[in-house]
């Protein structure tokens, strides 16, 4: 507005400015024409009256003069006539004598000269203007006539002409005023005012509601550029949105370094220390070499990321062959061997030790007792005895590491080692111990038929934290605390109060190293066909599975849905082939030996069902295999199928997704998996249901791609989000809140 009345003043102005400067020019040209037009005039006047009277004025007595001069006023029209005689007398009219003053220097000169004056005089506010002719005759010398003529209206005129000026200009200015208001309101702020809208849509992100170029034809470069730039500031604005939405995932996903601040923050300098039965890396004599393998268990899928990304020292018992060749007095060796991240160090079972607690009661009691998976655990007295005295060896070993440590972290590991947690919070009452279960934890009335139940208890609460992969294992574990032993159970809180110590029971879905690195990465891949050909079969579909091979796993019964789907779908005969990867497990156990040969015989019976050239429908790869020989049927497979009896997490089932970086394949998964709770996108089945086991292969194998990749992104999104960085940081800081 403000600037509306400026542009409207200076228009005011500019118009009035040249106004004045034509009208003064014009009237300043009126007035010399008028005024030498009157000069003219009176010229001509007075020469007549000096033709015609002048010897009269030197002859005629003064009294007399001024009679007539009266009447030549008025025939011609003059205000005075003066009569000046050789300055003594001056004869005037009554008018004439007003002005004579004025005239007497005139005169002076015109009589001097000898030559007629004429000029303009103000007298009374009137403008009048005298001409001087001397008079010079026989009888006279120095005399003159001075004719008085009247000048005023020539300022009457000029004032007119003035006021009309200023009428013209007035409206002038009020018309280029309004013309002015109208093309600024609706040429300029109309279409710049259309052009700020539809920027400020584009700014704020909906350019569909673009406007139409401005009629103006000016402002179309502006809208033009204006376009342009806001495109520009859009796509800007969405490239950042994107890189700030990255960010903010990307930082909300836990990558090792983040833990290794994180766990440099909470314990301040404290030993970690992580127990366990297995090792992460076992030295194996292979000919005249030692290689170095990392066992097959889900336990240290998990754990050893975290070691490796935040170092401390990790306990176990030595198993490879040529462990003792490998490790410094102490039984120390800094692994992993390529790059040594922490230290492992082992503790040496004996032949019986290794039997009674390990094969005995850990595999053959603790496992089936906590899976139910119908094979009946055998409680031996024996075993139980060496159970507790491998419990009270880590026990020792692990007070010896922490004896100079205020509050060191114990991170004790599964169901081998029950008893640890009270056998070191005993001698070691200010350090902060967790167990972590990574099997299921059966119903009361399961658990209860251990005979040792109350110790199992008693020895897992001298815990300050007990972690399990999911509420429900939580819950059946509260319920076994509740009904089998003294003590508090808070279920608001899922803690459990006994003798004047406090044990949280929370759950903590396991994971594995799966970061944004990862999830970005895009790898080459063979197809099925490829990989399979190596293998020497000829086939076109792939399906994978991962196990130990374990009676929980449910092998056989993952083996019996195959059968079922070819013999459903026998156009897939030929061009189907199921890859068993089965890395044999506790073998010396009987019930393991016997599974190891129903899955040997079971894919033997099939193979020769559904016999063809060059095809095989199982393949079955025993042996153990190292991460990177299992990456290739991973990212190859068209489906994984993963049947677990029981399981209490199934890492491979996260794995399998994680591996599969063009988000494309299935998976399908036994609703008996703790994994199952997470992996909303997998096909879930039931193993012992064969029919619906084997409807799910034809589903993997048939599922449109669009539903592949949306299933499998969503999985991938759940496990980034909680892989096993984030698993370790939010159990430590549990521990690390707990007093
Ligand atoms: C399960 C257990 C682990 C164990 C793994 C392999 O995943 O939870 O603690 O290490 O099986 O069993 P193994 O007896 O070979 O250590």
């Amino acid at each position: 507005m403000r600037l509306t009345l400026a542009f409207i003043l200076s228009i005011i102005f500019a118009v009035g400015l040249v106004a004045f400067g034509f009208t003064f020019y014009q009237i300043s040209a009126e007035r010399n024409k008028l005024s030498s037009e009157l000069e003219i005039r009176t010229t001509r006047i007075a020469e007549e009256i000096f033709q015609s009277k002048g010897t009269f004025f030197e002859k005629t007595a003064p009294r007399d003069i001024e009679r007539i001069t009266d009447s030549i006023n008025k025939r011609y029209n003059l205000i005075g006539i003066a009569v000046y005689y050789n300055a003594d007398s001056i004869v005037c009219n009554n008018l004439s004598r007003n002005f004579i003053h004025n005239s007497i220097s005139y005169i002076s000169q015109a009589i001097t000269a000898d030559t007629t004056l004429g000029n303009f005089f103000k007298e009374g506010g009137r403008n009048i203007y005298q001409y001087i002719k001397p008079v010079n005759g026989t009888n006279i010398s120095h005399n003159a006539l001075v004719f008085y003529n009247d000048a005023g209206y020539i300022d009457k005129l000029m004032g007119g002409i003035w006021l009309r000026s200023f009428i013209r200009w007035f409206i002038q200015a009020f018309l280029a005023s309004v013309v002015t208001l109208l093309i600024i309101r609706w040429g300029i702020f109309g279409p710049i005012n259309r052009i700020v809208d539809w920027a400020k849509a584009l700014r704020t992100g909906n350019p569909g509601q673009a406007v139409s170029k401005p009629r103006v034809k000016f402002l179309a470069p502006l809208h033009r550029e204006i376009e342009s730039i806001a495109k520009a500031m859009h796509e800007a604005k969405a490239n950042a949105e994107v890189e700030a939405r990255l960010r903010t995932s990307a930082e909300a996903i836990w990558t090792p370094d983040r833990l290794k601040v994180e766990m440099e923050n909470l314990l301040q300098k404290k030993m970690m220390v992580v127990v366990s039965n297995r090792e992460p890396y076992m030295h194996m004599h292979e000919g005249k070499a030692i290689k170095c393998i990392v066992p097959a268990s889900g336990m240290i899928t998990a754990m050893e990321p975290i070691l490796k990304a935040c170092s401390g020292l990790w306990i176990a018992a030595g198993t490879g062959d040529a462990d003792r060749e490998t490790v410094d007095k102490n039984g120390k060796v800094e692994v992993p061997p390529e790059e040594p991240k922490y230290t492992l160090k082992r503790l040496w079972l004996t032949k019986e030790e290794e039997n009674h607690f390990y094969y005995g009661f850990s595999n053959e009691g603790m496992w089936p007792l906590c899976h139910i998976a119908h094979t009946r655990p055998t409680f031996r007295k024996i075993d139980w005895d060496f159970y507790k005295k491998v419990n009270e060896d880590f026990a020792k070993a692990v007070i010896a590491e922490i004896k100079d440590e205020e509050q060191p972290y114990i991170l004790i590991q599964d169901f081998h080692f029950a008893l640890l947690p009270e056998l070191i919070k005993k001698e070691k009452p200010h350090a902060k111990v967790a167990i972590f279960w990574h099997i299921p934890w059966p119903n009361p009335e399961s658990f209860g038929i251990c005979p040792w139940q109350k110790e199992i208890l008693h020895g897992m609460l001298g815990a300050d934290l007990i972690g399990f992969h999911t509420q429900y294992h939580c819950n059946h574990f509260l319920e076994t605390v509740n009904s089998a032993i003294e003590s508090r159970v808070l279920w608001d809180n899922f803690l459990v109060k006994r003798g004047g110590h406090t044990t949280v029971v929370k759950p903590f879905p396991i994971s594995i190293d799966f970061t944004m690195k990862d999830y970005d990465k895009d790898t080459a891949k063979m197809s099925p066909a490829q990989l399979l050909n190596q293998h020497g079969i000829g086939s076109q579909f792939m399906g994978i599975g991962v196990d130990r091979i374990d009676y929980t796993k449910g092998i056989v019964e993952k083996f019996l849905a195959i059968e079922r789907f070819l013999e459903k779908n026998p156009s897939y005969i030929g061009k189907f082939t199921f890859v068993q990867i089965g890395a044999p497990s506790r073998t010396l156990i009987k019930s393991y030996s016997d599974t190891v040969a129903s899955v040997e015989n079971e894919a033997v019976r099939i193979n020769a069902r559904f016999k063809a050239k060059d095809w095989k429908a199982i393949l079955l790869l025993k042996r153990h295999h190292s991460h990177k020989e299992i990456a290739p049927f991973y990212s190859s497979a068209d489906f994984c199928m993963v049947t677990s009896l029981h399981d209490g997490m199934n890492l491979v089932a996260k794995e399998f997704v994680a591996s599969r970086h063009q988000v494309d394949g299935s998976l399908i998964l036994s609703r008996f998996t703790g994994a199952s709770q997470e992996l909303q996108g997998a096909i879930i089945v039931n193993p012992y249901d064969i029919e619906k086991s084997a409807d799910a292969i034809k589903t993997a194998l048939e599922m449109p791609l669009e539903e592949q990749n949306q299933r499998m992104k969503q999985m991938r999104l759940v496990i980034v989000r909680n892989n096993i960085y984030a698993w370790a940081s939010s159990l430590l800081r549990t521990m690390a809140t707990i007093n």
